[in-house]
């Protein structure tokens, strides 16, 4: 009796959540709102904090200095300087002498010249994910592990993308690339580091980033290639990470639609923003094997940890797969990688396994850890081993 008289309730209840659900999925086709879910730009985590006091967040006095660099269509973008730690601690008297906050020309300051006259120096170009802005999150330790393996020669700038923390603009998959391009160049021109001392290090939305700006730079007629790329839980492209992808890890997005293929289909049409990163990625690895000499290209790892709620790691396997089927004139086919990684991959135990595929132009490595989440491992010593490894083996040049 009771039990019958609650049934009408249940019923509305889950009639109002697919209509809510519905509802949800119809305002998500509206550009704007889909921006602000993919790259949650307003989401600062770091609210009533000045980002332009790094210090907020356990760096030595001066050790990072805040600049703006500016773009060709007009946008400021917030950028950090991060000196690593035995740099500093050589030069730490006439450092904390300097006016702190953000800086008016970094030029002026001796961080940058600490960068731009070691011929040693190495320079890490860092491309953050969705949400924050450069000091939330894991994003401050992980500037740390960067260095960690050579504390005296690995220099980070990271910054801010239009839309982000302090940075003017809103993002959009054109606009991040241009900052990105922003930031290279500024490292190139003005910072004096040639491209065989750079080094890529992106994690989640920004490995889409980092591959479109190595795609673009590799296709120009006069191409230029960075010693490599460190890319920690990335993605296939948007398509195939909305079948899978839960904000926060919890509310899915159109995880629940993936079972009707069709609608799926259907309701990604409507999604504008795309980052195609395996279609980019294995063109890239194409175009490096078709360029002369049998020296090597490209220097590619990537990295995600099998606890990764946010984006799973199998979205790796497929990236990485792209990226091998492109670095071989016959391809393979994902079966046979498989058999192959089981044959040939390095098991660590509880510390998971390396697959490495290795040719004369290049080298493609794909580490999944057991444990370190979606942000925890970006901090991890499994990063700035593999930092360390794409400057020391990556070393690529364009003639031989
Ligand atoms: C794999 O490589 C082959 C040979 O280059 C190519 O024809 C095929 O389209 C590639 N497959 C994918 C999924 O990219």
């Amino acid at each position: 009796m009771e039990l019958a008289a609650l049934l009408p309730f249940a019923l509305w209840a889950i009639a109002i959540t697919i209509a809510i659900y519905f509802g949800f999925l119809a305002i998500l086709t509206i550009p704007a709102v889909q921006r602000q879910v993919i790259y949650l730009n307003c989401v600062t985590l770091t609210w009533f904090q000045d980002v332009d006091y790094p210090e907020t967040w356990g760096f030595l006095h001066n050790q990072v200095t805040p600049f703006n660099l500016h773009t060709k269509d007009g946008e400021t973008l917030h950028a950090w300087h991060i000196l690593p730690l035995e740099v500093y601690r050589r030069h730490e008297p006439r450092l904390i002498q300097e006016p702190p906050g953000v800086v008016e020309d970094v030029k002026t300051r001796l961080s940058f010249k600490l960068l731009r006259e070691d011929p040693n120096a190495l320079l890490v170009l860092y491309l953050h994910g969705a949400a924050g802005t450069l000091g939330s999150g894991w994003r401050p330790p992980s500037y740390r592990a960067l260095y960690a393996a050579a504390p005296d020669r690995i220099h980070t700038v990271a910054i801010d993308y239009r839309g982000f923390g302090t940075s003017t603009g809103s993002p959009s998959e054109e606009g991040l690339l241009t900052d990105a391009l922003t930031l290279a160049e500024w490292a190139m021109n003005e910072a004096g580091i040639p491209s065989s001392r750079i080094v890529l290090f992106a994690q989640s939305i920004g490995t889409a980033v980092a591959i479109s700006l190595a795609h673009h730079l590799a296709m120009k007629p006069t191409p230029t290639l960075f010693a490599g790329m460190v890319l920690v839980a990335p993605f296939a492209n948007v398509e195939l990470l909305t079948a899978t992808y839960k904000v926060a890890g919890v509310i899915p997005l159109l995880s629940p639609l993936a079972r009707f293929p069709r609608l799926h289909a259907l309701l990604n049409k409507f999604i504008v923003t795309k980052w195609p990163s395996k279609d980019k990625l294995a063109e890239f690895v194409g175009q490096c094997h078709k360029m002369a000499g049998d020296n090597p290209k490209y220097h590619v790892t990537i990295i995600h940890a099998e606890d990764d709620w946010d984006i799973p790691w199998t979205q790796s396997e497929t990236l990485y797969w792209n990226a091998v089927n492109a670095s071989l004139p016959m391809g393979i086919s994902y079966e046979e990688l498989d058999k192959e990684k089981i044959q040939n991959r390095i098991d660590l135990g509880a510390g998971g396994w390396i697959m490495q595929h290795q040719s004369p132009k290049g080298c493609l490595r794909e580490e999944i850890v057991k444990y370190g989440l979606h942000d925890r491992i970006m901090s991890y010593p499994v990063v700035s081993l593999a930092v360390w490894r794409a400057f020391e083996t990556g070393k690529p040049t364009l003639e031989s």
